[in-house]
């Protein structure tokens, strides 16, 4: 695991938003996995920069998110297809048909849609997986405990992760209890992972990360078993 401390969240987000476009430059048909939160926003925001300059394409990226809540449509503000087009697709060349976001809203066969899900993942390689963290140490929405050789599956979300991510809706109440999400081993098997960590409350977080120990109680853990992993923390989430 290659570890980059960074000063703050506008350095990560440079650093982050440079690899990315590095990876595309490389290949400009390359399969990224992106996510949501917070920590990727400002890479995003760089990466649309990138690609209004001219300096990237996203014409023949492709991408796969990682999860998506269950039990809202896709038009909630608060849902991860939602987030996706406001802060990166509606503002690149990328097209519409190669964006992928797992399908979870109302009414849809969840168990279906993660089978689907997983069976298009196994279909292609990708080139950079882009990560954060939960406090509790989750991944995508792998919550502690999910064993590694998960493939994408419907979870339900730990009280942690509800209060954690309360902050986005009006009431815990509106928090969904169940998302679906690319399982560990979909994770894995990208080419390359870059993980975002900003802030003092992921400073525990760190720790357990940094402290080598690798284990299902702690999702992240298992990044260290994975051959070209970058992570970038900034001061704050480092040092506490
Ligand atoms: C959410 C997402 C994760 C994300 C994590 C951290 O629950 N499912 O993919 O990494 O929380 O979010 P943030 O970057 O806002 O701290």
């Amino acid at each position: 695991m290659n570890v980059i401390v960074v000063k703050d969240y506008e350095e990560m987000s440079k650093k982050g938003s440079e690899i990315i476009a590095d990876v595309i430059k490389k290949n400009p048909s390359c399969t990224l996995g992106l996510a949501t939160g917070s920590s990727p926003i400002g890479t995003y925001q760089n990466l649309v920069k990138m690609n209004k300059n001219g300096e990237i394409s996203f014409k023949d990226v492709k991408s796969y998110n990682l999860d998506e809540y269950c039990g809202i449509d896709r038009t909630h503000p608060q849902s991860y297809y939602y987030f996706m087009h406001d802060n990166l697709f509606n503002h690149v060349d990328i097209k519409e048909e190669n964006t992928h976001v797992p399908y979870a809203a109302n009414g849809s066969n969840l168990d279906e849609e993660a089978k689907k899900y997983t069976d298009a993942l196994n279909k292609v390689t990708i080139d950079l997986q882009l990560l954060g963290i939960g406090g509790n140490g989750h991944i995508g929405f792998n919550e502690p405990g999910t064993p590694f050789d998960q493939e994408t599956f419907v979870v339900k979300l730990t009280d942690k992760t509800r209060q954690d991510n309360k902050r986005f809706f009006n009431s815990l109440d509106e928090v969904p209890t169940h998302a679906m999400t690319m399982g560990i081993k979909n994770i894995m098997k990208a080419k390359s992972i870059l993980m975002l960590i900003s802030g003092v409350n992921k400073h525990d977080a760190v720790t357990k990360l940094l402290s080598g120990e690798v284990t299902t109680d702690f999702p992240a853990s298992v990044l260290h078993n994975h051959p070209n992993c970058t992570v970038i923390i900034d001061e704050a989430a480092f040092r506490g």
